[in-house]
């Protein structure tokens, strides 16, 4: 166990009735790193996630801030749950609550602190990720797609976590939404000093706020490592994922990728 890993996996493995998900996962996300995870569709990234958050049963050892998951007790475990916020892939936010309900959830659920505290909690929060007072009264119909993935952001955020998962939290936004969901999260990553672990398919995001990128694929991780190396590595799914998923940034060419990662690696 290295005292750097906030999550550490060893040995895991994940089943799904008679189908392997993963296998022998070995993986550390470092403190104060953004640990991005990419793999094809279907091959595990939500999965892995859920198992980092106690969700889903596992082989081998899951640690969470040098603890194991395992073997939790109920009321430790709802300790440790407040210590990280979670921006979901899937049902961001529930669609019959107002934006403010939705960020005010987490934070009611404590059953310790009285509404004038958790109002002003909870425009900070908003405050924080940009969202106009007045929006707080809207439901998320009545929202755009960036303005619900930010509301999402204040709600994972409503406890002050130091750790935070996101799970494609850029996918379905245009370019413009996309880049400013992206630099609201470096923005918070700075001040709030957290540790992120995020699913992305999307290369741009990559580029911008991963640390080290760790590549699902066979249902193993081949290869954890920044960008410009994982770029390099060679397997058919990096390949193809890079040629695929071509970057605006980068001008539509991995040659072109290969540059861009070549001056960030200079610039670290
Ligand atoms: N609750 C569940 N019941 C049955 N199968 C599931 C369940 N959740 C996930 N799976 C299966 O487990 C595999 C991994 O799913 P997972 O959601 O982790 O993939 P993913 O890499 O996040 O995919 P995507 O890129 O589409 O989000 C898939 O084959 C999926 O069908
Ligand atoms: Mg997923």
């Amino acid at each position: 166990m290295t005292a750097d890993c906030v999550i550490e996996l060893s040995g895991v493995w994940t089943q799904i009735g008679a189908s392997i998900i993963h296998r022998d996962i070995d993986l550390c996300v470092r403190s104060g790193e953004v640990f991005a995870v990419i793999g094809e569709s279907g091959g595990g990234k939500t999965m892995l996630l859920r198992l980092m958050l106690g969700l889903e049963p596992a082989r081998g050892t899951v640690r969470v801030f040098d603890r194991p998951l395992q073997g939790y007790p109920a009321d430790d475990f709802k300790r440790m749950r407040r210590r990280w916020g979670v921006l979901f892939q899937q049902g961001a936010l529930f669609s019959a609550l107002s934006v403010y309900d939705n960020v005010a959830l987490p934070l009611r659920e404590l059953r310790q602190l009285p509404e004038e505290m958790i109002r002003e909690l909870v425009m900070t929060k908003l405050a924080l990720v940009e969202i106009d007072a007045a929006s707080a009264d809207k439901l998320p119909s009545q929202l755009s797609g960036g303005m619900v993935k930010r509301v999402a952001l204040a709600r994972a955020l409503a406890l002050d976590p130091e750790l935070l998962f996101l799970d494609e939290p850029t996918a379905g936004l245009d370019p413009e939404r996309s880049d400013g969901f992206v630099n609201l999260v470096q923005r918070l990553r700075r001040e709030l000093n957290l540790t992120v672990v995020m699913v992305s398919h999307d290369v741009d995001t990559l580029i911008a706020l991963a640390d080290r990128v760790a590549v699902l694929a066979d249902q193993r991780l081949i290869t954890v490592g920044p960008l410009w190396e994982v770029v390099e590595f060679p397997h058919p799914f990096v390949h193809s994922f890079f040629l695929r998923h071509r970057t605006r940034s980068a001008q539509q060419s991995v040659d072109e990728l290969r540059r861009v990662l070549g001056q960030s690696r200079q610039a670290a």
